[in-house]
C-alpha cells in the first residue's frame, strides 16, 4: 500500500510516498481503509521538526515515527478476533494521535481509541478533519471554558480549522459570538453563525469597547496585553498556541490564561468528547467547511497550502 513518510526535518519536499505491507490488525484492532485523511497545522509543524524543544519528543536529528497525518476517514475492511464494537463494512472515521499514519491506504486501529461509526450525513472527506479543529476546540469550549447559554465570545481565527469549529460549537452551547477574520472571509464566518464579525484588517483592538467572557484566540496572533482590557472580570483568554509570551501570563495569571494541548489529553476524555462531537453531526448541528482537496500523491502541496497560513476551514487529502 501507499503510505506518505517523511525522514527527516525540512520544507514539504522531505515527504516521500513510499510502498509498504499493509499491516494486520491485532486482536483488539481494526484495519481501516482510509477514503480521506486531514493534513493539518500539528502535521506541517512535525515535519519541519518546529518549535525546535518539540525535537525532544519527536527525534532530535531525525523524526522517531516517519508517518504522517493524524485524522481519518474510511471503511473496515479487517478486525481482529477481540473486536466487538465495530464490523467489517463499517464505516469509521477519528484519529490516530500521535502516532500517525493516516495519509496512507490503510491503517490499524485499536477499537478503544479515537474512532466511531462515521455519521451518514457527511462524507469522509468531511468527516477526517473533525478531529482537528472541532475536537480541539470543543475540550477550550466545553473542558476549560465549560461556556455557558448567554455568554459572549470574541473568536479569533474564526475563519481557521480551529476557529470555524469554535464559532459554530459556541453557537450550539448557546453563546454570542463575535468572530475575527479578513475582509474576504467576513461572510464565511456570518455564514456559520457568528452573530458579529470584525475585520481585523479595519478595525483595531485598542478601539474595541465591549467587554467579552472568552477570548479564544485560535490562531495565536492577538497580544493578551492588548486584550486582556476586554475580558469581563471572571472572563477567560486561552489559546491553542503556545509561545513565550503566553507561557509568561499563564505564570502571572493561571486563572485567567489558558493553554492545552489537546493531543496529550487522556484517551477516555478525548473520546468522550469524540463521540459528543458526533452526536451534534449526526444531528446535523455542525458542519466542516472543505477549503481544497488533494490527492495522496499531492501532499507536499497540501503542506505548502496550509504554511500559507490562509485555508478557510479545513483542507482533506481524498484516496482514490
Ligand atoms: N493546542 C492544540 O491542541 C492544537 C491543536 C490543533 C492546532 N493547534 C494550533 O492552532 C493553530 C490554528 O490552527 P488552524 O488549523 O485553525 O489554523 P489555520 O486554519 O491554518 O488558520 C488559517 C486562518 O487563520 C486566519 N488568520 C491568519 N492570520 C490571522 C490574524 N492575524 N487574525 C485573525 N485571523 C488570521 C486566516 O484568515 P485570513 O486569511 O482572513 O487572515 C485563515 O483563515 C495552529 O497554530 C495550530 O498549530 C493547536
Amino acid at each position: 500500500m501507499k503510505k506518505a513518510v517523511y525522514r527527516s526535518y525540512g520544507p514539504p519536499e522531505v515527504i516521500q510516498i513510499v510502498d509498504v505491507l499493509k499491516p494486520e490488525p491485532d486482536m483488539n484492532e481494526v484495519l481501516v481503509r482510509i477514503e480521506a485523511s486531514s493534513v493539518t497545522r500539528a502535521d506541517t509543524m512535525m515535519r519541519q521538526g518546529a518549535p525546535k524543544y518539540g525535537r525532544l519528543f519527536l527525534g532530535l536529528f531525525k523524526p522517531k515515527n516517519t508517518a504522517l497525518g493524524t485524522g481519518f476517514s474510511g471503511v473496515i475492511e479487517a478486525a481482529g478476533a477481540g473486536v466487538s464494537a465495530f464490523k467489517i463494512g463499517d464505516e469509521v472515521f477519528g484519529e490516530k494521535l500521535f502516532s500517525n499514519g493516516c495519509n496512507a491506504e490503510f491503517l490499524c486501529i485499536a477499537e478503544d481509541l479515537v474512532i466511531g461509526i462515521k455519521p451518514n450525513n457527511i462524507t469522509h472527506m468531511e468527516a477526517a478533519p473533525i478531529c482537528d479543529g472541532f475536537l480541539t476546540s470543543y475540550n477550550f469550549l466545553k473542558d476549560i471554558a465549560n461556556v455557558r447559554q448567554g455568554q459572549h465570545l470574541l473568536i479569533n481565527g474564526a475563519s481557521g480549522s480551529l476557529g470555524s469549529a469554535a464559532v459554530q460549537l459556541a453557537k450550539l452551547m448557546g453563546a454570542k459570538v463575535t468572530g475575527i477574520c479578513s475582509t474576504k472571509n467576513v461572510n464565511f464566518v456570518k455564514s456559520i453563525g457568528a452573530d458579529n464579525v470584525l475585520d481585523y484588517t479595519k478595525v483595531s483592538m485598542n478601539t474595541i469597547e465591549d467587554k467579552y467572557d472568552i477570548i479564544y484566540d485560535s490562531v495565536g496572533t492577538l497580544s493578551y496585553k492588548v486584550v486582556k482590557r476586554l475580558i469581563s472580570s471572571n472572563g477567560l483568554f486561552m489559546t491553542p498556541v503556545l509561545s513565550a509570551h503566553i507561557l509568561w501570563h499563564i505564570l502571572w495569571h493561571p486563572k485567567k490564561v489558558k493553554f492545552a494541548a489537546t493531543g496529550i489529553k487522556k484517551t477516555d476524555e478525548l473520546k468522550r468528547l469524540f463521540l459528543e462531537l458526533t452526536d451534534f453531526f449526526n444531528r446535523g448541528k455542525l458542519h466542516t467547511n472543505i477549503d481544497k482537496t488533494y490527492t495522496l500523491s499531492e501532499i507536499a502541496e497540501a503542506h505548502h497550502y496550509l504554511e500559507t497560513g490562509r485555508k478557510v476551514g479545513n483542507i482533506a487529502i481524498i484516496n482514490q
